[in-house]
């Protein structure tokens, strides 16, 4: 794919005291997208934030908001979420039996729609939503934590994820345990867009920097590296 490597930290690893200063900062250290994970304490066993922390956080930077909705249902908040200043929505196929119909709203409002997948959510999952999605996001960890140990046997579903993608505009995000090492693998099996959270805040604010590039030439090297 063309398309140049994103790398979107995720603030879940950020200091929440400081959230508006933690996305402001880490855009300035090269952030291209800036993640934010809403987490429900019922799809997933943790609670993070909402739209109202979303919409305070929007005039920190005008990069991507890439908002990963682990949130069962989804439907009734995806209007405040698009209001909050979401650029990109993202529902799991896990969490609603109208995907389909999730998709279509999401993109009604003005906004990219992408899909989760869990780690036991096969491919086939996506298969027939292809022609609504901008991004498809494979979750290389249960979702709920950050710090987690990269799961290798997503590899295989990014590879077969990006033969069902074909030649369409539809980016691979991936989400859970990426860094230096996992950067190179998840890129060479067809990713473009990578999440990471533990592996960018780890070293405090003097560390953004350099650990945003290192998490970008490891992925360039790896993509470089496509298989046929
Ligand atoms: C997990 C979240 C991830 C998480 C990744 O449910 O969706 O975005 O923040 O954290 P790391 O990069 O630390 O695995
Ligand atoms: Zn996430």
């Amino acid at each position: 794919m063309a398309d140049p490597i994103v790398i979107a930290p995720s603030i879940l690893a950020a200091d929440f005291a400081r959230l508006g200063d933690e996305v402001r900062n880490v855009a300035a250290a090269g952030a291209d997208w800036i993640h934010l994970d809403v987490m429900d304490g019922h799809f997933v066993p943790n609670i993070t934030f909402g739209p109202d922390v979303v919409k305070a956080l929007r005039p920190a930077t005008d990069r991507l908001f890439d908002v990963h909705l682990m949130i069962s249902p989804a439907d009734p908040y995806l209007e405040a979420f698009a209001k909050a200043g979401a650029d990109l929505i993202t529902v799991h196929a896990e969490a609603s039996p109208h995907l389909d119909r999730s998709l279509q709203v999401i993109r009604g409002l003005g906004k990219s729609a992408g899909v989760a997948l869990c780690p036991a959510t096969p491919e086939s999952a996506v298969e027939h939503v292809l022609d609504k999605v901008d991004l498809v996001l494979v979750m290389t960890v249960n979702p709920g934590f950050g710090g987690q140990a990269f799961i290798p046997g997503q590899l295989d579903k990014i590879h077969r994820i990006r033969a069902l993608i074909g030649d369409r505009p539809i980016r691979i995000e991936v989400d859970g345990g990426i860094n230096t090492k996992t950067a190179a693998v998840v890129a060479k099996a067809g990713a473009d867009t990578l999440v990471a959270g533990s592996a960018v805040f780890k070293d405090g604010l003097g560390g953004y920097r350099d650990n945003i590039a290192a998490i970008r030439r490891a992925a360039v090297c790896g993509s470089s590296r496509v298989a046929a």
